[in-house]
């Protein structure tokens, strides 16, 4: 006797650390990245949609050969048809400034871009840590002033506003220049070797690759070290401090808090100047929730012409959790059909098709029964939609032309029969009403 199917095969599982968005919360996402776009296009940033997929040199020249991105948490493989060596992309920045170099898209006027879309870095799960997830990132190219770093920040806490989170903590640090960063990194790599043996492992790794790294150590031994260290701010120039201060003056005439955090050195290599991070004490260890700064040299180190540059990327599923976290009713509101369309018999079936796009064409969101079954079952499925309405249509109806309208949140309001090609006025009608009436008793009319 053969074994049934489902013994016969493995069933398969999405890759870990790769999530799959269901509804209602796939409606929840659409909703978010409709605000955060909302925000960006209000400050005249532009829509770009790049690869997923990028040349792996692309991401090591940017991101740094001695990063942890790098080093350990690229998706790459060599195409199986040709040899090249490829990378899932592990941030948008890269990907973009290689984009505005081929396209010469900065050399007439600076370019306000934004992006949204999967991310991939092979880390170790956890809430809020990810192999595939998400970001919408913003990114300027071709303004060197401080007033665009705040433009980014303005607009982060703008939308903190509009999304109606609270408790979002900007801290703010500047890196300096490559020349001034050189002179820290000496004395700071001559500080920590003094306490070599006190060093964790992977302190000591990154003490001659990569020893700025070390200050944004979780570990608190490493951390007490660090506490002495070198601060970089010290060894910023006349031009470097200038920029800083001109960012922090404008964020204090605004009216935006920060607090000055000289561990913040970022994880990705082509950070100079500003750099920022919006946290939360709401989401445990992956508090980050935004995160970004000044990149002026990277346009040149891949070959294009010197830009300056300046950006951010928000964590989707961070901002997700932290929008449930505070219990947005907006985000949380599911999206329901305002109509349920129940049709029984041939003749009915193809007056049902036509009405429900007659109702889609006059703005109604509209459940089309698929599937037959009784009345009786389709009423029931009317109701578990969380339909304002149920239009019901049996073949006499059909046959007259004409529907039964049935309001199933509202008992007093019975059903009525009418004819199909009112039904849109009349829904609509019903729905004015009903949103005049809320705006009247929010007092916004
Ligand atoms: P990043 O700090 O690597 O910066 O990532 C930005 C944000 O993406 C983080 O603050 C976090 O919210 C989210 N994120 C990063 N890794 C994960 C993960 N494994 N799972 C879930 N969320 C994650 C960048 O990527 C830069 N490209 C930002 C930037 C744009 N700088 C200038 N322009």
């Amino acid at each position: 006797m053969s074994q049934p199917l489902a013994q016969q095969r493995p069933r398969l599982q999405s890759v870990r650390g790769m999530n799959d968005i269901l509804p209602p919360e796939a409606e929840h996402w659409a909703r978010l990245e409709a605000a955060v776009i909302a925000c960006l296009e209000g400050y005249g940033y532009r829509p770009i949609r790049l690869p997923i997929v990028e040349p792996t040199p692309l991401f090591t020249r940017a991101i740094g050969e001695v990063t942890d991105i790098v080093e350990k948490e690229m998706y790459s493989f060599a195409d199986s048809l040709n040899g090249e060596a490829l990378t899932l992309r592990p941030e948008g920045t890269a990907g973009c400034a290689r984009a505005v170099i081929q396209h010469g898209l900065a050399n007439q006027s600076a370019q306000r871009l934004y992006y949204l879309g999967p991310m991939f870095r092979h880390e170790r799960p956890q809430k809020g840590r990810y192999r595939q997830f998400h970001q919408i990132g913003a990114e300027v190219f071709g303004l060197a002033g401080p007033d665009v770093d705040a433009e980014l920040i303005l607009l982060t806490r703008r939308l903190w506003r509009d999304l109606g989170l609270a408790d979002m903590q900007l801290q703010l640090n500047s890196l300096g220049q490559p020349e001034e960063r050189a002179r820290h990194r000496a004395d700071l790599i001559a500080y920590l070797e003094g306490f070599a043996e006190k060093l964790d492992e992977d302190a000591r790794r990154r003490l001659q690759s990569n020893p700025l790294r070390i200050l944004d150590s979780k570990n608190p031994l490493v951390q007490e070290i660090c506490a002495g260290a070198p601060n970089l701010l010290d060894y910023l120039g006349e031009e470097s401090l200038a920029h800083f201060a001109a960012l922090q003056r404008i964020l204090r005439d605004a009216g935006v808090e920060f607090v000055l955090n000289p561990r913040l050195v970022r994880g990705l290599d082509y950070y100079n100047r500003s750099v920022f991070e919006w946290v939360t004490d709401k989401l445990g260890a992956q508090g980050t929730v935004c995160a970004g700064g000044r990149y002026d040299g990277l346009v040149a180190q891949l070959g294009g012409n010197p830009t300056p540059a300046c950006g951010f990327a928000l964590g989707v599923e961070r901002l997700m959790a932290l929008c449930a976290a505070q219990e947005q009713g907006g985000m949380a509101a599911a999206k329901v059909p305002e109509v349920y369309l129940v049709h029984q018999g041939e003749a009915a079936s193809r007056l049902a098709f036509r009405v429900a796009e007659a109702l889609r064409d006059a703005g109604v969101k509209v459940l089309l029964h698929c599937g037959g079954g009784s009345f009786k079952a389709q009423m029931r499925k009317a109701d578990g939609a969380g339909a304002a309405f149920a239009v019901i249509i049996g073949d006499d109806e059909a046959s007259c032309e004409e529907a039964q309208v049935k309001a199933l949140r509202d008992a007093a309001a019975g059903q009525r029969r009418v004819r199909v090609d009112a039904l849109p006025g009349l829904i609509c009608e019903h729905f004015f009403n009903d949103t005049v009436q809320k705006e009247n008793e929010h007092g916004s009319i």
